[in-house]
């Protein structure tokens, strides 16, 4: 991905996250110099399997288990001061060296106790099914203007003011649903005067950083979080999450010009999973879905839930390469459709009877879609140990080319499994 004309890559989840973003990720951060997440928080959770460990990155850029690459954690993301240590401390009891090479930017909002027990406790969050990180409520405080920021750790004084504001709001949030939750604002504030003695060393200008790293012609990696259709505008609203998760939100949430991007790689798996509520047209019936599910071991890696599946929508995908613009495609875990006898792909939406073939924004709309499907032979062999397009069977080669053409966007790599080495660039 990157050259002398790319220096700067941004890699989105182009359906509703858990696309692999987090092995993409590490497989081109071989070749970055930096790594910066942009958006979303501890919702996140991005596997990077190493050998025969497997590491899951809720807030840490998927670079850090490459020793050169420098990570930061920009200022579109709302950050778990809290779990951020925790995290750090399990990859360097894991043997990966994080010391001077993590940066955060002073600018992020923090995700403080208050957003998490309003998350936990709002029946919106239930019906939504968020994953219960606090990252809504702290998203939230940061537009109504009430939020803290990381170099609000510098200034005691003004730290009580905001973190009593936002207290106040979570206070009557949590009565109007019926919490017993105590806000306890001292306890707060003595909690983070501990973590910021960890946290201040970190804190940096991200934007100028990464600004200067461009100067002098570094490889970056804006790794974004969630999923395209979990955007809070062009997703499945209300049934998203609370930031800009498509390539828009990569330049603001690290602090760079749209102009700087260079290229924009949409990661879908070769199929469709979903965790959480809200539409999924292609969800498949039982005992199909819970086969798949197996298949691909389609369990959270941040909750734990069972993640829903379904055929691989094309509609879904090339409606997130209008939004994104993407540039490139990485399909994952085509491994996971070996045994298949079939596989279908869908081409199109039936609602009241007539035929669509671009994502529709009305839930309503979506609520009433019935698949067309186009049904293709599965290949029923191994593709785990195919490097190159020619190793793949016929039947998975006629399968991409078909996602391809309805997409409207190349596919630049193709995983195979979840190491390293089991990808095929293209
Ligand atoms: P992310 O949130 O987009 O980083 O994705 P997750 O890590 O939440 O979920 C993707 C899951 O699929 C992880 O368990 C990965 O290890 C796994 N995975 C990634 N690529 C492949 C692949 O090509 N084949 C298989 N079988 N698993 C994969
Ligand atoms: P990665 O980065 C999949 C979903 C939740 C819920 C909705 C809102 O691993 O792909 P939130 O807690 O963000 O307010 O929840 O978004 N969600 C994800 N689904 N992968 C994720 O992250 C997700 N992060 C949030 O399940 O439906
Ligand atoms: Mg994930």
């Amino acid at each position: 991905m990157f050259g002398p004309d790319s220096r700067v890559v941004v890699v989105v989840g182009a359906q509703w996250g858990d696309e692999g973003k987090g092995k993409l990720v590490d497989v081109l951060a071989e070749r970055a110099d930096w790594v910066v997440r942009y958006q979303g928080g501890a919702n996140a959770g991005h596997t990077v399997d190493l050998g025969d460990r497997s590491f899951v990155l809720h807030q840490i850029p998927s670079g850090i288990l490459h020793p050169g690459v420098r990570c930061a954690i920009g200022n579109g993301v709302v950050l778990d001061p809290d779990t951020l240590f925790e995290e750090i401390d399990g990859l360097v009891t894991a043997g990966i060296d994080v010391e001077g090479r993590l940066y955060v930017s002073e600018r992020a909002h923090l995700v403080l106790p208050y957003h998490k027990m309003v998350d936990a406790a709002s029946a919106s969050s239930k019906a939504i099914g968020t994953t219960g990180r606090g990252i809504g409520p702290a998203y939230e405080d940061k537009i109504a203007r009430r939020g803290v920021r990381v170099l609000d750790l510098r200034h005691p004084e003004r730290l009580r003011e905001v973190v009593e504001k936002g207290a106040e709001n979570a206070r009557s949030r949590l009565a109007r649903s019926g919490s017993d939750k105590v806000v306890d604002v001292d306890a707060v504030l003595a909690q983070l005067e501990r973590l910021s003695k960890r946290l201040l060393p970190l804190a940096d200008d991200v934007s100028l950083t990464v600004h200067r790293a461009l100067k002098a012609r570094a490889a970056i990696l804006l790794e974004g979080a969630q999923g395209s259709l979990l955007d809070i505008d062009h997703g499945t609203y209300p049934y998203v999450t609370s930031s800009s998760t498509t390539a828009g939100g990569a330049a603001i949430g690290v602090g760079i010009g749209p102009n700087e991007i260079d290229a924009v790689v949409g990661v879908v798996k070769a199929y469709t999973t979903r965790v959480g509520n809200g539409p999924l047209p292609t969800e498949l019936a039982e005992p199909l879905q819970s086969e798949v599910r197996k298949l691909g071991n389609e369990f959270g890696a941040t909750t734990g839930r069972a993640r829903r599946c379904g055929w691989f929508d094309a509609l879904v995908v090339k409606y997130a390469t209008r939004v994104n613009g993407l540039s490139d495609l990485a399909v994952t875990k085509l491994d996971v459709l070996d045994t298949l006898d079939r596989v279908a792909i869908c081409t199109g939406y039936e609602i009241n009877g007539e035929m669509h073939e671009d994502f529709p924004g009305d839930l309503l709309a979506l609520e009433k879609v019935v698949p067309r499907y186009e049904w293709l032979d599965g290949w029923q062999t191994s593709t785990a140990d195919a490097r190159t397009l020619d190793e793949l069977p016929s039947q998975a080669r006629a399968y991409l080319d078909r996602v391809e053409s309805l997409v409207e966007a190349p596919i630049t790599y193709v995983s195979v499994g979840t190491r390293r080495e089991q990808i095929i660039g293209i």
